[in-house]
C-alpha cells in the first residue's frame, strides 16, 4: 500500500510560508551564464536545467552538467530528463544523482515534433500506462525529490485526471503544469482552470506555468488557480527582475521599477556571461538576438527597437542600436508586461535548423 503522504519536503525558499518562484527550463538559454545572470537580479527559488536527452548511448551532457556543478547562485537546481526507455533512464538518474542536484524532474511537455514522435516529451501524455511505469521506475532510484513537469495533455485533455492520479499514486514531490496541449505549442491561451484542477487534484504542490508575464500577473493567476507558485519561462528572458517582483508583490510591497538603463545593464552582463572565446563575434551576437528578441517586446510600442536590432551584425552595432534605445531616455520605464503587438521572433536569427528539441529556433512566440 502506497503512502501518499509521505512527500519530501522541499529547499527552503526566499519566503518561508511564501509562494514558490521557478525559472522554466529553456533549451540552449538555461545555462550556467544565464542562471547566473538571472540570480544577479534576484533568483528565483528553484532553478531547473534544460533537458538531459537519455537515449541508449547518451551521457549526460557536459555543458548542462557545468549548471548543476558550477551552481554560484545560492539556489538549488533540479535536473531534468527527457527519454522513455526505463533502463536507460534509470542509468542517467544514477548518473545525475552523483552530482549536486535538488532532484530530478522529468519532461512530459516538449512539443516539437522530432521529439514526441519519439514518444519522449509531449508524446508520452498519449500513453498514461508508460508514463505510470517511468514514474514507479523514477520514484523508486530516486531517494530525494522527484519533480514533474508536464503539459495538459497530447492534442486534448481526455487523460489529465488520469495523469494527475498517476503524479499522486507515485508521490511526485512537485508538479509544474504548462497549461496548453503539446499541439497547442508556445501560442494559444493558456489554460489556467487545468492548473487550477491540478492544484486542487494533486497532492504535492504544483507551479502554474505560462505566460506569466509580469509579477501582477503572477498574483492574478495564483489567485485564480491556487497553484503553489509560478514557473517563468520567457518572461524572464525579457525582464530578469521577474522574480525579486514577485516576491515584492507576494508579500504586499511596491513593485520595483525598472527602468531603460537598468535594461541596458542586463544587456551587457548577459553578452559578458554569455561570451566565450570560441564563438565567433557574429554568432554570439546573433545569440544574443535571440535574447533581446524578449527584451525588445518592453522597450517601445512600435517595435522599433526591434527592427534596428535584429538588423545588426556586430558588437558595436548591437550596442549602439541598445545605447539609442536605452540611454535615450534612461530613466523612462521598462515596460512590465510585453506590449500588445510586439512579437518575439527568436527563430528568425538562424535559419530553420531542424532542431530536435525546444531550443529557440523553434519557439517563435
Ligand atoms: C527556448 C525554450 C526552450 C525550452 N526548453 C524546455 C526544456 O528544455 N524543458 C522543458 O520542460 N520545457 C522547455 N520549454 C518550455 C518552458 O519551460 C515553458 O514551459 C514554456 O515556455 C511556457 O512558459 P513561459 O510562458 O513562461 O515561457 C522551453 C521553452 C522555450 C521558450
Amino acid at each position: 500500500m502506497l503512502d501518499l503522504g509521505s512527500r519530501l519536503p522541499l529547499p527552503a525558499r526566499h519566503q518561508p510560508g511564501g509562494w514558490l518562484t521557478a525559472l522554466a527550463p529553456m533549451q540552449d538559454v538555461t545555462d550556467l551564464a544565464f542562471m547566473q545572470v538571472i540570480a544577479h537580479y534576484g533568483a528565483p527559488d528553484f532553478f531547473f536545467t534544460e533537458f538531459f536527452r537519455v537515449h541508449a548511448h547518451s551521457r549526460p551532457e557536459a555543458h548542462i552538467l557545468r549548471s548543476i556543478d558550477e551552481n554560484t547562485t545560492g539556489r538549488p537546481v533540479f535536473a531534468q530528463l527527457i527519454g522513455e526507455d526505463l533502463n536507460f533512464l534509470e542509468r542517467t538518474t544514477r548518473e545525475l544523482l552523483r552530482h549536486n542536484v535538488a532532484g530530478i524532474d522529468l519532461n512530459l511537455g516538449c512539443p516539437a515534433p522530432k521529439v514526441y514522435k519519439k514518444n519522449v516529451g509531449g508524446g508520452l501524455l498519449r500513453e498514461p500506462a508508460k508514463v505510470g511505469q517511468i514514474l514507479a521506475m523514477l520514484r523508486e532510484n530516486v531517494p530525494g525529490l522527484f519533480t514533474v513537469k508536464m503539459r495538459i495533455g497530447f492534442s486534448d485533455t481526455e487523460n489529465f485526471d488520469r495523469l494527475i492520479d498517476l503524479v499522486n499514486e507515485h508521490r511526485v514531490d512537485l508538479l509544474s503544469v504548462h497549461g496548453r496541449t503539446v499541439k497547442e505549442m508556445y501560442r494559444s491561451e493558456v489554460h489556467y482552470d487545468f492548473i487550477a484542477r491540478a492544484a486542487t487534484r494533486a497532492q504535492c504542490p504544483v507551479l502554474a506555468n505560462g505566460n506569466v508575464t509580469s509579477a501582477r500577473r503572477a498574483g492574478a493567476i495564483l489567485a485564480e488557480t491556487h497553484a503553489a507558485g509560478v514557473m517563468i519561462g520567457r518572461h524572464a528572458i525579457r525582464n530578469p527582475w521577474i522574480f525579486r517582483q514577485c516576491r515584492e508583490q507576494f508579500s504586499g510591497q511596491a513593485v520595483t521599477r525598472i527602468t531603460l538603463a537598468d535594461v541596458r545593464d542586463y544587456v551587457t552582463r548577459l553578452y559578458a556571461a554569455t561570451r566565450s572565446p570560441e564563438i565567433p563575434e557574429r554568432n554570439h551576437v546573433n545569440k544574443m538576438k535571440k535574447y533581446l528578441n524578449f527584451v525588445g517586446q518592453s522597450v517601445d510600442g512600435s517595435g522599433a527597437f526591434l527592427h534596428e536590432m535584429r538588423r545588426t551584425e556586430s558588437e558595436i552595432e548591437l550596442f549602439t542600436v541598445c545605447d539609442r534605445h536605452l540611454l535615450g531616455d534612461p530613466s523612462r520605464e521598462f515596460s512590465p508586461e510585453p506590449y500588445p503587438g510586439v512579437i518575439a521572433r527568436p527563430n528568425c536569427e538562424t535559419p530553420e535548423s531542424g532542431t530536435d528539441g525546444c531550443s529557440l529556433e523553434t519557439i517563435t512566440h
